[in-house]
């Protein structure tokens, strides 16, 4: 029987609910599928940082490093941490640390009720489904820059966008890689190059990498006008690469379309090491310990994590069994359904245990 430890951090907010859920799924599939999951709780969160003064110390990003094949991360970010340190510390800082350069956040219309657009003219349902590969190490999230005169009338905030060729290439060649391993014959660049001359490296690097792709036609976009076309018409896309900021914009966006930020998962990954999976949304306090969060996107994160430690099978039940619950009118408020977060879960477990 195949084993996998899995190193889970709830975190703060509705992060440990929906993680709850996502647990519960996960062993069910376990059972069905047939192998283990070594399951590790750390306690990094806004509590653990607020009553010990650590975010998440050198030996513990060492282990996950060394020690695990997987990362689940509900959410984090709290009111009472209000410079967010112990998140970036934490979410950023494994993104960072563990060079988990692609961020893959799928946009996908898993039931025609979720869509926030009207009907396409001339009839027929809408059919939303791409793959958003964000930049994860690099951009502006690097953290270079400082403040100068910092709470003077004179104050000076700089942040520098950093773009190197060897990250720039790595994220688009794998996301050139998936569209051909998945059948898809397009993908889509966002840069804003026209204001920023430093994104012109996407450009260049974008032309050679794609010409090792001809059966993939590649398209570019200002960031502007993508995000503008993606509410237009949303069906035409396949799969867009883009910078960190972008990509954090256009995976809300797109989260938008299709249900929300309660449904869409992302992964975190780097070709041979273990990856970090978590939901697009944070950890939405004034919902937390209500039993009204909605646990969609931890599950279909879930899924994600199954299909990268290799259970397509687990993860495609798990994911019909989320469609199934869709169907049946199995959701949470934010979804205008009236199930809990927990009797989601249990839903869940049991469709998915048939
Ligand atoms: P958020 O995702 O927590 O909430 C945005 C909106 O979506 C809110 O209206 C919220 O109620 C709703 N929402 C989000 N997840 C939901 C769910 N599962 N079920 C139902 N409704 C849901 O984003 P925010 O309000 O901008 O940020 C709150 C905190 O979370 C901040 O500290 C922020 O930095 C942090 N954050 C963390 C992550 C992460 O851990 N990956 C991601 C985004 C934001
Ligand atoms: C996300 C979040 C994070 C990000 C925040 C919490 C730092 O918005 O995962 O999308 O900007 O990457
Ligand atoms: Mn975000």
């Amino acid at each position: 029987m195949k084993r996998h430890r899995l190193a889970v951090i709830a975190g703060d907010g509705i992060g440990p609910e929906v993680i709850e859920a996502a647990l519960g799924a996960l062993a069910v599939a376990a059972a069905r599928f047939d192998f283990a999951l070594d399951i590790e709780r750390l306690p990094y969160s806004a509590d653990h940082y607020l009553a010990t003064r650590e975010t998440i110390p050198d030996e513990a990003v060492e282990h996950l490093r060394r020690d695990v094949d997987a990362i689940l991360v509900g959410a984090l970010g709290d009111p009472r941490v209000p410079g967010n340190e112990h998140a970036r510390d934490i979410l950023l800082g494994l993104r960072f640390r563990l060079d988990l350069y692609v961020n893959l956040r799928p946009v996908t219309l898993l039931h025609p009720s979720l869509c926030a657009l009207r009907a396409p003219a001339g009839g027929g349902g809408r059919a939303i489904d791409f793959v958003i590969f964000r930049e994860n190490t690099e951009g502006l999230y690097v953290g270079a820059g400082g403040g100068l005169r910092t709470g003077t009338p004179d104050e000076i905030q700089l942040a520098e966008e950093i773009h190197t060729r060897r990250g720039v290439e790595r994220i688009i060649r794998y996301a050139f890689e998936w569209a051909r391993a998945h059948g898809k014959t397009r993908l889509t660049m966002a840069d804003k190059a026209n204001a920023v001359p430093a994104h012109r490296l996407w450009g260049r690097v974008f032309a050679e990498v794609g010409a090792d792709y001809p059966d993939i036609e590649r398209e570019h976009r200002y960031v502007d006008a993508l995000a503008m076309e993606l509410v237009r018409e949303p069906e035409r896309f396949q799969a867009i690469v883009t910078q960190n900021l972008f990509g954090d914009i256009l995976s809300d966006l797109g989260a938008g379309l299709v249900g929300g930020l309660g449904i869409s998962p992302s992964a975190n990954l780097h070709p041979g090491r273990a990856g970090l999976f978590e939901p697009v949304h944070g950890s939405a306090p004034p919902l937390a310990g209500k039993n009204v969060a909605n646990p969609f996107a931890a599950l279909l994160t879930a899924a994600l994590m199954l299909r990268e430690l290799g259970h397509p099978d687990a993860a495609a039940a798990l994911e019909d069994a989320v469609r199934a619950a869709f169907a049946a009118g199995v959701t949470t408020p934010d979804l205008g359904g009236q199930t809990g977060t927990r009797e989601v879960a249990t839903w869940i477990a049991e469709h998915l245990s048939r």
